[in-house]
């Protein structure tokens, strides 16, 4: 039995099927306000007044200041504190419908900024549950450039997943890249334009490879969960704070049995 109406039924249905859904941002203020306080940042790097082009910051940046750039901009970017209640409000209905209307939501936001044939910015494929995530975690990503090809990053369906189950289910197939080996037929590259966003499965596996498009990807990404759901290594707290507590779930916390002494 669910209750939950037609529309909400759907999202559950695709997001259940294929493991991630694509849809338009919900606020486009809230994206415009993510856009304009990281190119912000950007400029204040560079010390200019000149708007920069996402897409060609390579062009700008040489390769060897990348992790310096990117740690500075993270920085920037997590200390505006309505960083986080604007990336909420690009999804938070999908978000509420997905994993219920009382949320966990990651204390830090991140970011990837994948320059094209750099070979040192790679995320091998990886489940985030089988590093000490929870099963119950969904992740919501951001691109802040369109996404295509390897200029994204690919996905192991839920359909195709079934499958890699019985193939790595012994001891030696079990390394990444012994997996992507077997995986790489199957994956699907995102394909995602700027103005919309991704929730996906993040237990399925995942990753990138070498930008071979001559555009650098910007993306962010956050994980968000259900208060009440199980936890793992990413702890209350330390990893995760409560954004969307209700009032039921106040008193309950806070009761006290007028018994008790
Ligand atoms: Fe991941």
């Amino acid at each position: 039995m669910n209750f939950l109406n037609k529309k909400e039924k759907n999202l559950s249905k695709n997001f259940l099927n294929n493991g991630y859904i694509i849809c338009k941002s919900e606020s486009t203020n809230s994206l415009n306000f993510i856009l304009k306080i990281l190119n912000e940042s950007i400029k204040n790097y560079l010390s200019t007044k000149k708007n920069i082009n996402l897409n060609k910051v390579h062009e700008y940046i040489p390769i060897e200041n990348l992790n310096d750039f990117r740690l500075k901009i993270i920085k920037d970017l997590n200390n505006n504190e309505m960083l986080r209640q604007n990336y909420f409000h690009i999804a938070r209905n999908h978000l509420f419908t997905l994993a219920g209307n009382e949320l966990m939501m990651q204390r830090n936001i991140n970011l990837s900024i994948q320059y094209p044939n750099d070979p040192n910015s790679l995320l091998p494929v990886h489940s985030d549950v089988w590093s000490g995530d929870s099963p119950y975690e969904i992740n919501l990503w951001l691109p802040l450039v369109n996404c295509y090809k390897t200029k994204s990053m690919y996905l192991l369906t839920q359909d195709k997943y079934r499958n890699l189950k019985k193939k790595i289910n012994t001891k030696k197939n079990n390394s990444s890249s012994k997996i992507f080996k077997i995986i790489s037929n199957d994956i699907k590259w995102i394909s995602i334009k700027k103005g919309s966003f991704m929730i996906f499965n993040q237990s399925l596996p995942h990753g990138n490879v070498v930008n071979k498009e001559k555009e650098t990807r910007w993306s962010m990404n956050c994980r968000f969960k259900s208060i009440f759901s199980p936890y793992v290594d990413k702890k209350i707290g330390e990893f995760f704070l409560p954004i969307t507590t209700r009032a039921a779930t106040e008193i309950g916390m806070n009761y006290k049995s007028p018994f008790k002494k």
